[in-house]
């Protein structure tokens, strides 16, 4: 049976995430050398490492252990298929509230971060052809989200810099795409109010939250040789967003 990432070098940012577990996973079985970075979900990393995959402890907040992270990544790897931005970190406040320390830990973990190791793991990226980079956004990127401006604009930013990045490194072929997992049940979204969770879906013609095994699946498919001329783009499941 074809495996789809068969031989295929994975690395992804937020392994012990509710869709970052379920990539882990489908990425193990679908024959790809998989390594994935998590920040305090010990116990569930070391389950995600049964798979053969490879967690590395890592706060994305911090530039300097970036640094390190991705020197020892380059000591490890010839050579990188797939980089997957997938870690995300909330600090939700109304502007009057907000602190610049809670403006400042979402813009780092969710954008700069994305930046920075894109451009650390780059000579990875171009020794095979092509590559792919994924960032994860958000509708909140695009529409705004009340309460939420450092999550909304880091959201949006990445979606930009997905798309600078595509037109930059395409002459490489380095294909750079953005998902919108839509809503997902999971630590970010465990503390929305029913009547907020009942409203999204009141909104949203499929009248679903989003699956992360399905959007899983779809990363997959994107990450395989079966995708090889689709660059710049941002694909929605947020049923909403059209
Ligand atoms: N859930 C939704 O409804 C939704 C909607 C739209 C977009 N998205 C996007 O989809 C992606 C996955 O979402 P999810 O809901 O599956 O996430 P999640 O379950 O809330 O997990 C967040 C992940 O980010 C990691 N993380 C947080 N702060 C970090 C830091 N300082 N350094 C390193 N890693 C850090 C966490 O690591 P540990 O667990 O190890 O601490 C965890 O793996 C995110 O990019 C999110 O913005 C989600």
């Amino acid at each position: 049976m074809e495996l789809l990432l068969q031989d295929k070098t994975l690395l992804m940012t937020g392994g012990t995430s509710r869709l970052g577990q379920a990539l882990v996973r489908k990425a193990a079985r679908e024959g790809a050398r998989v390594f994935f970075t998590f920040f305090k979900s010990f116990r569930a990393a070391q389950e995600l490492e049964e798979t053969g995959a490879q967690g590395f402890s890592l706060d994305l907040a911090n530039v300097p252990a970036v640094d390190r992270f991705a020197a020892l990544f380059k000591e490890k790897t010839k050579g990188l298929d797939i980089l997957i931005h997938n870690a995300a970190a909330t600090a939700d406040a109304p502007i009057h509230k907000m602190s610049e320390a809670q403006w400042d830990a979402v813009m780092r973990v969710n954008l700069k971060a994305p930046f920075y190791l894109t451009q650390k793991l780059l000579p990875l990226l171009l020794r095979r052809t092509p590559s792919k980079v994924f960032t994860l956004v958000s509708r909140a990127g695009i529409h705004g989200l009340a309460g939420a401006s450092n999550y909304a604009a880091s959201k949006g930013g990445l979606i930009a810099m997905t798309q600078a990045l595509a037109r930059e490194l395409g002459r490489e072929k380095v294909l750079v795409n953005a998902v919108n997992p839509g809503f997902m049940r999971s630590s970010m979204t465990a503390h929305v109010p029913d009547e907020v969770l009942q409203k999204n879906l009141q909104e949203s013609p499929l009248q679903t939250f989003s699956d992360p095994e399905e959007v899983a699946d779809f990363l997959i498919y994107l990450s395989s040789d079966r995708m090889r001329q689709v660059t710049g783009q941002v694909f929605h499941f947020e049923s909403r967003s059209f």
